[in-house]
């Protein structure tokens, strides 16, 4: 039997019950990974600079799929804006070594999703979860169901590039593994030229574990009552 990846606290937000982390804050989850990560790469504005026919998401813990179904909103509402524009590929890729079950995943989006959009992909989704590869019309999402440290040399084995990195792998205090500076190394290395990442924490020991892996680092205003979270970009 598959064992529970998920606790629900008091205010329904769902715990890791290997981290004894939050996956994100219920109220607000939406607008949240939307800042960090959609606004914090400047996502609308890259497709929109694009020059080729594909854009590449890598992300460091897939969870429940959130920041994937918003960056696919994102992009739909681009291709319905512009839709003779070159770029008409978004590919993602994310690991994960701990899936939700498919009751967790649905309970989740439930919880969380309230917008009828994003609700029916969150059910193409839902219909997929064990695929590692699924093609959702001229989206592709691709997981490497494998712990992180396996997980550059899963992307490297695909010749792939990333455009703009979701990093997304839990309090780096109690999961310091997904802020590691050999993690970092290896992103830079798959990272094409101006290609951005973002995350929400502005954690110390992560900012120059970026800085040590090539990444020119930034800091932004966090979301809501956060201080800080960190941005930033390979320039060579
Ligand atoms: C904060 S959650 C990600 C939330 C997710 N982006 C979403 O949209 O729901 C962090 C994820 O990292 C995964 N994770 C933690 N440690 C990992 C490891 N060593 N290797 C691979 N995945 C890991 C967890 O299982 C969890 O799903």
């Amino acid at each position: 039997m598959h064992k529970l990846t998920i606790t629900w606290d008091e205010n329904q937000t769902p715990m890791s019950t290997y981290f004894d982390d939050v996956y994100f804050n219920t109220k607000g989850a939406i607008d949240e990974t939307t800042y960090v990560f959609i606004d914090g790469n400047d996502l609308y504005q890259r497709f929109l600079r694009h020059k080729q026919d594909t854009f590449i998401v890598g992300e460091t813990g897939f969870g429940s799929g959130l920041s994937f179904l918003l960056l696919w909103q994102t992009f739909l509402h681009f291709r319905s804006q512009h839709p003779n524009h070159i770029l008409k590929y978004l590919a993602f890729f994310s690991v994960e070594k701990y899936p939700l079950s498919s009751d967790e995943l649905i309970k989740v989006h439930n919880n969380v999703i309230s917008d009828d959009s994003l609700l029916l992909l969150a059910k193409q989704l839902q219909t997929h979860l064990i695929d590692s590869t699924c093609q959702f019309d001229n989206v592709s999402l691709t997981i490497c169901y494998d712990d992180i440290s396996n997980f550059s040399k899963f992307l490297a084995k695909r010749n792939v590039l990333i455009d703009a990195w979701f990093f997304d792998g839990f309090s780096p205090a109690k999961n310091p593994d997904m802020w590691a500076e050999s993690l970092f190394k290896d992103c830079y290395a798959l990272t094409a030229l101006n290609g951005t990442f973002a995350t929400f924490t502005a954690a110390g020991f992560v900012r120059r574990n970026l800085l040590n892996a090539g990444f020119k680092v930034r800091k932004r205003k966090g979301f809501g009552v956060k201080r800080e979270m960190l941005i930033g970009y390979r320039d060579e």
